[in-house]
């Protein structure tokens, strides 16, 4: 395995013995796929290090999720193909990735601008949970999202209710999901995650940013993204024991306590964004002083 063979250079950053290693003899085929995909290895007799790895999300390098894991350059949209995927019964906790989307879609329709340097990715999930419960995994999502930008990188952000991760008050990261049931059992969830990491959406998105603008330099999406699907995977496992969701996800909110717009299929309200209920609706105070829970909507801060 590619991932075995990267994983022993990694841990010995001064080589390791070619003759020791593979007693199979296929590793020089694995070395040569490897330098096709961008790696960098140093030969020496019959020592080999890894100089450098390009910054490219393969299944090999996540072999927690490899054997479920779909990398492609170019595509429409990874919904499309989970939701492909999902038809041919793939298993819970399918990945698919792809560096570029043709036709990137994000919430309410609009689309989601998917050039190179970002993170466009679909998990498709089949949790065993009631259909009442699968809100959470949106808050789950935002809220691993939020602490892994913020424990691997040290920046502020912020998620904006229902699940948008903001930095500065512009848009960093989006979620969108699709559910299917049949009758009361979930048959899948497809989660669609964009992150602008190296890719610079302000060109076309004044209200967005990406890491990469915030930082200053760019940053490994591998690691992004090793952290963020480990530590989503684990909290994934317990939805229906994960009471306290919305309260920890609360501690990182930059909606309750703003004035805001909130637009629906239906309606557009204002009003002060009080709470999220332990539904996860968004709880507005109209300017007549009553309250609405918005289940499902887009909210602009104002
Ligand atoms: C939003 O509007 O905030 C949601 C954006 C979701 C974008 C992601 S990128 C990967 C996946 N594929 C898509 O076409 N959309 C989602």
């Amino acid at each position: 395995m590619k991932s075995k063979l990267l994983q022993e250079l990694r841990k010995h950053p001064n080589g390791i013995k070619l003759s020791g290693f593979d007693p199979s003899g296929d590793i020089n085929l694995k070395i040569n796929d490897l330098e096709k995909s961008g790696y960098v290895f140093e030969k020496k007799e019959d020592i080999i290090c890894l100089v450098s790895s390009p910054d490219i999300p393969f299944p090999w390098e996540f072999p927690r999720f490899e054997p479920n894991f779909h990398y492609f350059k170019d595509v429409k949209s990874t919904m499309i193909n989970a939701r492909e995927l999902a038809e041919k019964n793939a298993p819970h906790f399918t990945v698919v990735i792809a560096e570029n989307q043709g036709s990137g879609r994000g919430r309410m329709d609009r689309t989601w601008v998917s050039s190179g340097g970002g993170l466009y990715f679909t998990i498709l999930l089949r949790p065993d949970i009631p259909p009442a419960l699968v809100f959470r995994i949106n808050f789950i999502a935002s809220l691993t999202l939020v602490k892994t930008f913020r424990s691997l990188l040290g920046v502020e952000a912020m998620v904006k209710w229902p699940n948008d991760i903001l930095i500065h008050e512009k848009k960093l990261c989006g979620i969108l999901s699709e559910m299917a049931i049949d009758e009361e059992r979930i048959r899948h969830i497809n989660l669609g995650i964009g992150i602008n990491v190296n890719n610079d959406p302000a060109e076309r998105e004044p209200k967005a940013t990406s890491l990469k603008r915030v930082l200053g330099k760019s940053v490994s999406r591998v690691d992004i993204l090793r952290r963020f699907l480990e530590t989503f995977e684990e909290n994934v496992r317990d939805i229906a024991g994960y009471r306290n969701i919305i309260s920890e996800w609360k501690d990182y909110s930059i909606t309750i306590g703003r004035n805001v717009k909130v637009v629906t299929i239906k309606d557009t309200y204002w009003g002060t964004a009080v709470d999220v209920d332990e539904n996860g609706a968004l709880i507005l105070e109209k300017p007549d002083g009553t309250r609405e829970a918005v289940i499902y909507g887009d909210c602009f801060l104002v």
